[in-house]
């Protein structure tokens, strides 16, 4: 991992937040890089999941929403961590998790804040920071952030930042239904920033208080709802290993038991994968049943019932939610693209993108910077800049550049060289093998879409 966060601090993918000011804890920035990789994931799974299926729609619902719709969905019964202090350092911890390094996930799960203080008193478990033995009671700990929405600062006036992106989807069924005259089964995807003030942050950008979210609501009828709920699962699979190109043997699926259940899930998966800190949750696909429109019906007073244009029925559609952390999965397309190897005599470091997942497609290197070959290089960059991102790049050896360019992960690296001016050809140099082959400047381009699968 301290690889993985150098190597991104380094080359421009991630730096972490306001480091002028001395940081803010766990806070990341995408640098010019890492922004790339990060909309390549967000393209993929809108195209994958939204823009290829006709059972599917987007929306792009507020960050604020009336804080009604959080009583209604029960995060602000629900939606809190157990909270411990140490006595002696005042350190802050989840009393989960620590329970969770000791007996694992099964053994911790579900349990209430009475028993996980006793579990953590009978086990003796020390403190990570002080190694004293000696905490408070577990409390519960609510883990939406609160704003003020105008200028006046009092109850009234109170907003939570949403701490998932579903409930955008949910508020708009009707709008959505309505609009689109989807019929069951449909679903709404979206992608955006959800915030939780999470006791324990960490793990570079594993877990952080600002994320980003893909999630997808699918209304089903009730009598369909595990048959849809398996197809999504294999659809999540291919998504992991076809799309992203992810090796299938770091990924596992884990099923919550009842205790772990979330407060509107009957049945609900993650898919974990392989960090180098332990598995952890990447995704995950929960059956919320028709719970979420039901309480929003309740609590708005609107209807939100579906007509079956066939029986003439009217129903409260059921919900399966496929959902996706972004910055998990930018963290994975990292870790499984870092590789080491060796250039010659030298070590070499090189990220291993898929093409479509890269965040530069070719960089574009004029051999020495004079004799015209500047002059060809930034012709063949301007022509290539439409249709690709790509980088035009003279600064340094030609042997620094590849370098460079292997650790941003770029797939080719097309250099103008003294032939060039004579033939009209540039070699390409693939990013894997290092190998070099000459071909025709006005067939760069058509090389690079069948690359790219374009
Ligand atoms: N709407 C359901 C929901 O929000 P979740 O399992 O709490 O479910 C979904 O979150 C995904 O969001 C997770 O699988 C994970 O990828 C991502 N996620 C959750 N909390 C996160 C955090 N603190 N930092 C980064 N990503 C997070």
């Amino acid at each position: 991992m301290e690889k993985i966060v150098s190597l991104c601090k380094r080359r421009g993918f991630i730096f972490p937040g306001s480091e002028i000011y001395g940081g803010l804890a766990n806070t990341w920035d995408y640098g010019p890089y890492g922004v790339e990789l990060k909309n390549n994931v967000k393209k993929l799974w809108w195209k994958y999941f939204v823009q290829d299926r006709e059972d599917m729609v987007g929306v792009d619902a507020s960050i604020l929403m009336n804080p009604r719709v959080w009583e209604a969905s029960g995060h602000i019964t629900s939606f809190s961590d157990p909270l411990m202090d140490c006595k002696k350092c005042h350190e802050r911890v989840r009393g989960d998790k620590l329970l969770e390094e000791k007996l694992g996930i099964e053994g911790v799960a579900g349990k209430s804040l009475k028993q996980i203080s006793e579990l953590v008193k009978t086990h003796k478990i020390q403190c990570p920071k002080c190694q004293a033995i000696d905490w408070t009671e577990a409390r519960s700990f609510n883990l939406m952030f609160k704003t003020y929405q105008g200028v006046i600062e009092d109850a009234a006036a109170m907003v939570y930042l949403r701490p998932e992106t579903a409930q955008g989807i949910f508020v708009n069924f009707k709008n959505v239904q309505q609009t689109t005259r989807k019929r069951l089964p449909f679903g709404i995807g979206q992608i955006g920033k959800a915030f939780r003030n999470e006791i324990t942050p960490g793990n570079f950008t594993f877990r952080t208080r600002e994320f980003e979210q893909m999630e997808i609501e699918y209304f089903v009828a009730e009598k369909d709802w595990k048959k849809i709920y398996d197809t999504w699962r294999e659809e999540m699979n291919k998504f992991f290993v076809q799309e992203l190109g992810f090796k299938k043997e770091n990924m596992r699926w884990r099923q919550h038991d009842k205790e772990e259940l979330s407060h509107y899930s009957k049945e609900t998966w993650d898919v974990e994968y392989q960090f180098p800190f332990s598995w952890g949750e990447l995704w995950g696909i929960a059956y919320r049943t028709d719970f979420d429109l039901k309480q929003h019906e309740k609590f708005s007073g609107e209807k939100l019932e579906y007509l079956d244009p066939e029986t003439n029925e009217k129903l409260v559609p059921h919900c399966i939610e496929p959902t996706f952390g972004v910055d998990r999965t930018v963290l994975v397309a990292l870790l499984e693209a870092y590789d080491e190897d060796s250039a010659g005599d030298e070590k070499r470091i090189v990220m291993r993108f898929p093409p479509k997942l890269a965040p530069v497609k070719a960089a574009i290197l004029p051999l020495i910077k004079k004799e015209k070959l500047p002059e060809v290089a930034r012709k063949m960059f301007e022509n290539l800049k439409k249709h690709f991102v790509v980088e035009y790049d003279d600064s340094g050896s030609i042997g620094k550049r590849y370098r460079r360019h292997d650790e941003l992960g770029t797939p080719f690296c097309f250099t103008v060289d003294f032939q060039t001016v004579e033939d009209e050809t540039v070699t390409v140099r693939d990013r894997d093998s290092m190998k070099q082959e000459r071909i025709k400047i006005s067939d760069v381009s058509e090389f690079l879409k069948e690359k790219l699968g374009i």
